[in-house]
């Protein structure tokens, strides 16, 4: 039976002046709206997901022994919902979240929520908390949901989960890098990898994005604002940057991003960007690329432009890359190549509902 998340409790909700002032400056992921949604999941007698609720956001209580405390069984999305000229709100393609959320839970042996359900919990949040989703036309701001799900039932030794929590929380987003949309520079981390083969690197769980913050740390110890993971078993091939994937544009007119091979997170902008190469004139190719042909690339010119993609960092131009001992000539100027803008402007425009032409992608 589908879900419902009826209201079950009233938040004291934050005051209009105090909102507007939020949404005036949001950063990122620094305030929450007002409301949350949560269900469970019980295996055995009774099983499947119920107690759908809407309910005032707040701290939650588990177990200290919560399996998610102890083995970390945990998976979340990200998606933004926006505002249009007419009022409306809308996400971008959910239904692929929804899918994601499912392969993550298949992965990390949760319990898989169903479309229907993932759907729903959005649109009931979103309606409780529309006064959050930031006015039409106020630069990249969006509302941002983060659904997430993990083990909650007490018990200290290693199995699949018998209980599970999923919720939604949301949380109102500028831009997620600290000076908006410029270029930013990368760190190769080259002694630290986020994924190995085999393991979880495709699924959206936390532990990928805790594995990948050493490297980062040692990015920013060195200047950058990111580090991008390599292949953990040759050290060859360009991975991801932890929380984006990353394209290139070569001047023979491809658009090229590595190919999935388990290790890297499926993105729902990744995709996206691969449909709109057409739209470009460039030729979409998912291969494998090594490190070193970047390094090569930008510097004889035979990659015109590099740059990152997420929910949260929408199409990011990269400017810079530094390892070890080297760094590479900067490709973006001030404001990132002619493509990565536009590629930017048309994802921006499509979500934002500034086009007609969204190819039904917009919910
Ligand atoms: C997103 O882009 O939605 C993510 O989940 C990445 C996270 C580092 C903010």
């Amino acid at each position: 039976m589908a879900l419902s998340f009826a209201a079950t409790s009233n938040p004291s909700p934050v005051s209009p002046e105090r909102r507007a002032e939020i949404l005036a400056a949001p950063g990122f992921g620094q305030f929450m709206t007002d409301h949350m949604i949560r269900a469970t999941w019980t295996d055995g007698e009774g099983e499947g997901w119920h107690s759908g609720e809407l309910t005032a956001y707040g701290n939650i209580s588990i177990s200290p022994a919560a399996s998610v405390l102890h083995y970390a069984p945990e998976i979340f999305e990200g998606l933004k919902a926006y505002r249009h000229e007419d009022g409306s709100v809308w996400t971008f393609r959910p239904d692929k979240n929804a899918e994601r959320l499912q392969a993550s839970a298949r992965r990390m042996v949760l319990p898989e929520l169903p479309t229907e359900d993932f759907l729903e919990s959005l649109r009931v949040l979103v309606e409780a908390d529309q006064a959050w989703v930031p006015a039409y036309g106020d630069g990249e701001k969006s509302l941002y949901l983060r659904p997430f799900m993990f083990g909650s039932q007490a018990f200290i030794g290693l199995k699949p989960v018998n209980e599970a929590t999923y919720m939604v929380i949301a949380s109102p987003a500028a831009s997620i890098f600290k000076g908006g949309p410029k270029p930013i520079t990368l760190w190769v981390a080259e002694q630290y990898a986020r994924a190995g083969a085999g393991g979880t690197g495709a699924a959206k769980c936390g532990g990928n994005y805790a594995s990948a913050l050493r490297g980062q740390l040692e990015g920013a110890e060195n200047g950058c604002d990111q580090a991008v993971f390599l292949d953990s078993s040759t050290h060859t091939y360009v991975d991801e940057l932890g929380g984006m994937n990353v394209f290139f544009v070569t001047k023979d007119g491809k658009l090229v991003t590595p190919e999935l091979t388990g290790t890297i997170l499926p993105g729902i902008t990744r995709m996206s960007i691969l449909e709109l190469a057409k739209e470009f004139d460039l030729t979409p190719e998912e291969r494998k690329v090594e490190i070193q042909e970047w390094k090569d690339g930008v510097a004889s010119g035979d990659i015109l432009e590099v740059f990152a993609c997420g929910t949260a960092a929408i199409v990011t131009p990269i400017g810079g890359l530094k390892w070890q001992g080297g760094e590479a000539p900067p490709t973006a100027g001030e404001h990132g190549g002619e493509v990565t803008r536009g590629i930017r402007e048309r994802l921006l425009s499509l979500q934002q509902g500034r086009t007609e032409d969204s190819y039904g992608w917009m919910h």
